[in-house]
C-alpha cells in the first residue's frame, strides 16, 4: 500500500517538466508563479536542488521591470486558453503580462533555513535574492502609486482565487463590449459548474485585451484600470515575503536589502488595518477605484492571517474559521453567506494552499490549536478524496483537475507539521 507521502511525491514527478512543475496534465499545460513557489515547498522533502531549480527557472522569466508574469508559457499547447497569442507580450519564451501572489520570498526563506545542502542553499539565495527584492520593489512603485503601502491587484487572475466573490461589484465596472470571440478550454477539462461564468470569462478578456492595448507598460497599467483591488491576502502575502527577505538578506550580510524589505513590510502591516472591518470581524477587500470596501467575507480576509497581524485579530479570524461550521475547512466563502457556492471554485471550496498559509500564520501568531485543526482537516480531506485541485467543504467531493500539483506539495508540508 502507497502511503499518503509517497502518493503526493508520484504526483509531483509525474508533473514535472525537467526545470519546471505544471499544476496539472490537461487543464493547465504551463508554470503558474504561485504554484512553482508552493510546490518547491513540497519538492525540498525528497529532492533539495530540484526545488531551487523550480524557483530559480520562474525567475529565469521575469520582466526587466522587475514584475515576474503568472504563466510561463515553456512549450506551445492549446488545450489552455487565452495562450500567448492573446497575451502577445513580445518575450522570447513567452508569458502572460499580469503578476501572481508573490510568495517566493517567504518560499525562498523557507528552503534556505531548512536545506540541508548548506553550499548549494547559499549559493541559491544569493543568486534570487535582489531578483525577488526587484519584485518587491516594483509591486509599490506600479501597484501603489499613492504610497499607502499597500498593492492593488488589476485583474482577479492576478489574486489567484479568480472567481471569488471579491471581484463581483468591481466586476460590474468592467466592460465586455469589443472583446474578440473566444473559445473556452477549462471547461472541456473540467465540470463548467465548478467553473467562473462566461460573464466572468468576458471581463476576464477584456482586461486582457485593454492592457495589451497599453503594450504591456506596467507602469501605466495601474491608472489605466478600471479594476483596482486591495485583497488582504494578496498584501499579506507580500508584506510576509518582505519581512522573509529582509531576514534572510541579513542572514546573507546584504544589509541594504534587509532594511529596504522590512520597511516595507512595516509599512504594509500598519496600512492593513485599514482594511479591517470590525462588523465582519475580519479583513475585506477595498475597492480603491471606487474607494471603499467591499462587503464580501471571502477568505482573502482570513488569509491575512498570513503575515503578523495583531493577536487579538488573529483571535477574531480563527472565530471566524469556526463560525463557517464546515467539516472541511477554511471554505473560500462562508456558507451562511447567500453567494456562497460549495462547488464553484473560489465561491466556497476548500483549497489546501490557502490552508496552509492560514495555519501557518495563525500558529505564528498564538493560535495553535485552530493550526492544528486547519492541518488534521487537510489532511482527513486528502485521505478521503484524494489529491484534487480543489473541494466542497460540506461533503469534501474532489473538485475541478486532478493529480494536483500543488495539493501534493502541500500534503508533504502538512505531514511534515503534523510529524
Ligand atoms: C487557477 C487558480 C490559480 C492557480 C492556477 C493554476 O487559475 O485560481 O490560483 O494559480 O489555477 O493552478
Amino acid at each position: 500500500m502507497t502511503t499518503l507521502s509517497e502518493h503526493a511525491i508520484a504526483i509531483l514527478r509525474e508533473n514535472d517538466r525537467g526545470s519546471y512543475t505544471v499544476p496539472t496534465k490537461g487543464l493547465y499545460p504551463f508554470q503558474w508563479n504561485w504554484d512553482s513557489c508552493l510546490t518547491a515547498l513540497g519538492q525540498r522533502h525528497f529532492d533539495e536542488a530540484r526545488a531551487w531549480t523550480e524557483i530559480e527557472t520562474l525567475f529565469a522569466h521575469q520582466w526587466l521591470c522587475g514584475m515576474v508574469p503568472h504563466i510561463v508559457f515553456h512549450q506551445m499547447d492549446d488545450g489552455y486558453f487565452p495562450g500567448p497569442t492573446v497575451w502577445a507580450t513580445g518575450r522570447p519564451v513567452p508569458t502572460s503580462g499580469i503578476t501572481q501572489p508573490p510568495v517566493a520570498g517567504f518560499a525562498l526563506k523557507r528552503l534556505f533555513d531548512r536545506a540541508t545542502d548548506r553550499p548549494a542553499a547559499e549559493a541559491q539565495a544569493r543568486a534570487l535574492l535582489p531578483k525577488v527584492a526587484a519584485w518587491h520593489r516594483w509591486f509599490f512603485a506600479t501597484r501603489d502609486p499613492g504610497g499607502e503601502g499597500l498593492v492593488a491587484i488589476l485583474h482577479p487572475w492576478e489574486s489567484g482565487r479568480d472567481n471569488s466573490v471579491d471581484w463581483d461589484a468591481p466586476f460590474a465596472r468592467v466592460p465586455t463590449d469589443g472583446i474578440a470571440p473566444y473559445t473556452r478550454r477549462d471547461t472541456q477539462h473540467a465540470n463548467p459548474e465548478h467553473r467562473p461564468t462566461k460573464a466572468q470569462y468576458d471581463r476576464y478578456l477584456w482586461l486582457v485585451e485593454h492592457f495589451r492595448a497599453l503594450d504591456w507598460d506596467t507602469a501605466r497599467m495601474h491608472d489605466a484600470s478600471p479594476f483596482q483591488v486591495i485583497d488582504p491576502g494578496f498584501n499579506a502575502i507580500l508584506i510576509r515575503s518582505c519581512a522573509e527577505l529582509a531576514d534572510l538578506a541579513d542572514a546573507l550580510g546584504e544589509t541594504a536589502l534587509a532594511a529596504e524589505n522590512r520597511a516595507l513590510a512595516a509599512k504594509g502591516l500598519a496600512a492593513m488595518e485599514s482594511l479591517w472591518s470590525p462588523e465582519h470581524g475580519q479583513y475585506l477587500c477595498r475597492d480603491r477605484a471606487a474607494g471603499a470596501l467591499i462587503d464580501s467575507p471571502s477568505v482573502g480576509g482570513l488569509l491575512a492571517a498570513f503575515c503578523a497581524i495583531p493577536p487579538a485579530r488573529a483571535e477574531a479570524i480563527t472565530a471566524k474559521i469556526e463560525a463557517h461550521g464546515t467539516r472541511f475547512r477554511v471554505a473560500s466563502h462562508p456558507p451562511q453567506s447567500a453567494e456562497f457556492d460549495a462547488k464553484r471554485y473560489w465561491r466556497g471550496p476548500v483549497w489546501l494552499v490557502v490552508n496552509y498559509m492560514i495555519a501557518d500564520g495563525l500558529a505564528h501568531a498564538g493560535q495553535e490549536a485552530a493550526a492544528a485543526r486547519i492541518t488534521a482537516s487537510s489532511l482527513d480531506l486528502i485521505r478521503e478524496s484524494g489529491f484534487a485541485e480543489y473541494y466542497d467543504p460540506i461533503t469534501g467531493e474532489p473538485l475541478g483537475g486532478g493529480r494536483f500539483t500543488w495539493t501534493a506539495a502541500m500534503v508533504l508540508e502538512f505531514l511534515a507539521m503534523e510529524g
